[in-house]
């Protein structure tokens, strides 16, 4: 049996402050908890069940169940699908960065504070990643630094702030502040590109992320950012890095033909594959051989986006599964390439 640490992962706590109250406008996210029939201390109420629809104020934006706020039900799954370890992350939608820095700074302290209390349930075997009002580089290295402080493993940031991607310079400040404080960083895509050309058939997910994603890796090394910022710096992306690694050899050859392709990069796109890592979450074993042949097996690692419907249903089995893989590279990217990532 191979030893199995999942690096993605996300939760939502089980109740939180009512946003829209104290803040006001009607978009914050919040749990509708299902409830059933039968009569809870309060007369008038059912009890709560383990189901929830997560809402963005009255819009429904997805059905979640206890796995996402309760470390038993979490622990119990992580046994059943041979999990030994798992980095829990907030779900992009707690993220407000486009709300006032005040307000996204609050949010980033209580489900901060909230993943902690799960951890804290999860019998040494739960780690969390922070959340940062990302709009306030000040702002982000404060509440990074408080949440290290408090436990946190790491810090995810969505991969982009609005119009600002990657290569922004508040951006890269803060991923300096990271290095310098021996922080690991989880970029996860969010608030995908054109939003009224993937509304149908779950394209945001399937077309939107990947694309999202290729765009940050991009920008980041175009834009200078692996140049300028401290080699130490640990840097992960989501879901194998989107379509960036099917897509090197058309960066690299733009790069060397067109000067208007090389942005601030000292070198080819393909020079910088060893300042970052990517998640396994690809879904095939083609497009693993690709990442373990680019990236190099000390530069993956298992992540599954659960327990979300998009992620892998068994756990690891990708990589236990591949075919070109060999024992101790199957190790590596189920296991200890996150623990030594996130010194776990
Ligand atoms: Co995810």
């Amino acid at each position: 049996m191979m030893k199995v640490v999942d690096i993605h992962s996300h939760f939502f706590p089980k109740h939180w402050q009512d946003l829209a109250a104290k803040f006001g406008g009607n978009d914050w996210p919040w749990l509708r908890h299902e409830q059933n029939s039968e009569k809870g201390q309060n007369p008038n109420q059912g009890k709560e069940t383990d189901k929830a629809m997560l809402m963005k104020g009255d819009k429904e934006f997805r059905p979640i169940y206890s796995a996402c706020w309760d470390a038993s039900v979490r622990l119990e799954e992580m046994d059943r699908d041979g999990v030994d370890k798992q980095i829990i992350s907030a779900t992009p939608i707690l993220f407000a960065y486009d709300k006032p820095v005040d307000q996204a700074e609050y949010c980033a302290q209580l489900f901060n504070d909230a993943a902690i209390d799960i951890c804290a349930q999860g019998d040494n075997r739960l780690f969390a990643l922070a959340q940062v009002p990302l709009q306030d580089i000040d702002a982000s290295c404060r509440e990074v630094s408080r949440a290290k402080a408090s436990g946190h493993v790491g810090v995810q940031i969505g991969n982009h702030v609005g119009d600002k991607n990657m290569d922004d310079a508040g951006v890269l400040t803060f991923l300096q502040h990271c290095a310098n404080e021996d922080i690991p960083v989880f970029v996860h895509p969010w608030d995908m590109m054109a939003a009224n050309r993937t509304k149908d058939y779950m394209m945001g997910w399937t077309v939107g992320m990947p694309a999202e994603t290729q765009l940050s890796i991009v920008s980041m090394i175009l834009g200078g950012g692996f140049d300028q910022v401290s080699s130490n710096l640990k840097i992960c992306f989501a879901h194998g890095g989107g379509s960036f690694a099917f897509l090197l050899g058309r960066l690299d050859n733009a790069w060397h033909h067109r000067s208007i392709a090389r942005g601030k990069s000292e070198f080819p796109p393909s020079h910088y594959l060893n300042r970052f890592f990517l998640d396994t979450a690809v879904f095939d074993h083609d497009s693993l051989d690709l990442l373990v042949k680019k990236m190099g097996p000390e530069r993956l690692m298992f992540g599954s986006d659960y327990p979300f419907p998009l992620g892998e249903k068994q756990m690891g089995q990708l990589i236990t599964t591949a075919p070109s893989l060999s024992d101790s590279n199957k190790q590596q990217l189920l296991a200890s390439n996150a623990e030594q990532f996130f010194n776990i």
